[in-house]
């Protein structure tokens, strides 16, 4: 497996291989998401939802983010690692967009940021390229600003939203994006923005002609039950796994059979005979 992944190897993917992306919020799920070989991890901050329980994703706050994205740093060697910029962190100001960019990279060691926007955050996108952090943008639905798009529902469905779609992705191009995130956007859409730009798109919900691909890690692996959108593929089953594991270590430990010798110390037998003197 090559060393680790660059910046220059996500662009230079395009048209040559599919790129691999899953969200990372920890220590343990990174180093698997590392040794699998998949090209970035990203610490999104569907973590809110995920991890911390929350109904959205509008209350984490830069903190929060970099706590988990230190682990995830420290475990990959070879993904490209992401920060997901939350929201409030880089709406207001571009001077604030680049402080709270750098902190990801300065605090926690990731390659690269992902904001959510087109057009409407360009100054910002600029600030944080200009001052030498790479950024991935992210169209379509974009969960931080899901209530002004009316809920998390596909995006793109008319041919003013789709042409409004391809201006953003064009200008987040020409602004120096190294890839772009499409998030609910109808197949056919999501072919003909990624045929429109030179930079990857990595789609979630966008079909398969995007030049990558990014899922939420629990979602994939059946972790998250609260709900299960169309475009999530499960690949196991690990929340009925666990709780199997679960039930049966609850089950050994009422009966006494865990325990066992093979999980216990035995003291020395002479400081038995001492301890009965
Ligand atoms: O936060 C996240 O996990 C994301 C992905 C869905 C792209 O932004």
């Amino acid at each position: 497996m090559q060393e680790s992944i660059t910046i220059p190897d996500i662009v230079q993917a395009k048209n040559q291989r599919k790129l691999t992306m899953l969200t990372a919020y920890d220590y343990p799920t990174a180093l698997l998401v590392d040794k699998c070989g998949l090209d970035m991890a990203l610490v999104g901050d569907s973590l809110a939802m995920a991890v911390l329980g929350l109904d959205d994703t509008m209350s984490v706050d830069m903190d929060i983010m970099i706590h988990h994205a230190k682990a995830v740093s420290r475990a990959c060697k070879h993904s490209l690692v992401i920060g997901d910029m939350p929201f409030l962190s880089y709406q207001l100001s571009t001077e604030q967009a680049i402080h709270n960019a750098g902190r990801f990279l300065k605090e926690a060691g990731v390659d690269a940021v992902k904001l959510e926007g087109g057009e409407a955050i360009l100054p910002q996108v600029q600030g944080i390229i200009r001052a030498g952090i790479p950024v991935q943008g992210h169209l379509g639905l974009t969960p931080q600003s899901a209530g002004q798009v009316g809920g998390f529902k596909v995006q793109a469905k008319t041919a003013q939203a789709a042409k409004k779609l391809i201006q953003d992705a064009q200008a987040l191009e020409q602004a120096g994006c190294f890839s772009l995130v499409l998030e609910a956007i109808p197949a056919e859409i999501a072919a003909k923005v990624s045929s429109e730009i030179s930079i990857p798109t990595v789609g979630i919900g966008a079909g398969a002609d995007c030049d990558g691909q990014v899922l939420v890690f629990h979602d994939l692996v059946g972790l998250f039950e609260k709900f299960v959108p169309k475009f999530v593929k499960q690949y196991d089953n690990l929340s009925e796994s666990i709780q199997n594991a679960l039930l049966k270590y609850k089950q050994e430990v009422e009966q006494g059979d865990f325990p066992d010798k093979k999980h216990s110390f035995a003291a020395d037998k002479n400081i038995l005979q001492d301890l009965d003197k």
